[in-house]
């Protein structure tokens, strides 16, 4: 546990349809930014529903698939990719638990949402999915590497 936090990981980082709708994509980018994370992949797309429901695949068998697909897909979404040491679970911290309501004050989800199914933000729950979820939301010409500009760019 220990040595995969200590590992640089990617993760896939998704403003929801309410997040953009009600105007958080700044103030959720500047989150992760703040924290000091690497932005190596952004854009606004509307999700097509095969798309959607590949990315929550392991979903299929609840109850609550058919409308969070619905959800999902209902408008456009803001996609990331974040680069860091640790950043899976870090984002995971900073996103909060999946009920904003038991979500912790100070996360994302437990400062500005209330339903479960309208929960503005999704982040990968294990470095093999920050990879397979990325690989499915963003082709590789789309993301970008590049190193932090140093202190001269400052002065
Ligand atoms: P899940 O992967 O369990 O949570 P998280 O997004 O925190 O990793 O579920 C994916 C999404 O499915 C979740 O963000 C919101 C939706 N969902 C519901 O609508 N109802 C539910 O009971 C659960 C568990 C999830």
């Amino acid at each position: 546990l220990v040595a995969s936090m200590e590992e640089v990981q990617e993760t896939y980082i998704m403003v929801k349809p309410d997040g953009l709708q009600r105007g958080l994509v700044g103030e959720i980018i500047s989150r992760f930014e703040k924290k000091g994370f690497k932005l190596t992949g952004l854009k606004l797309f509307q999700c097509p529903k095969q798309l959607a429901e590949e990315h929550y695949k392991d979903l299929k068998a609840k109850p609550f698939f058919p409308k969070l697909i619905e959800y999902i897909t209902s408008g456009p979404v803001v996609c990331m990719a974040w680069e860091g040491v640790g950043v899976v679970a870090s984002a995971r911290k900073l996103i909060g638990v999946t009920n904003p309501l038991q979500a912790e004050p100070g996360t994302i989800r437990g400062d500005l949402a209330v339903q479960t199914g309208r929960n503005v933000v999704h982040g990968s729950d294990s470095p093999e999915n920050g990879k397979r979820e990325i690989a499915l939301w963003f082709t590789e010409d789309e993301i970008c590497q590049w190193t932090p500009a140093q202190a001269p760019w400052l002065r």
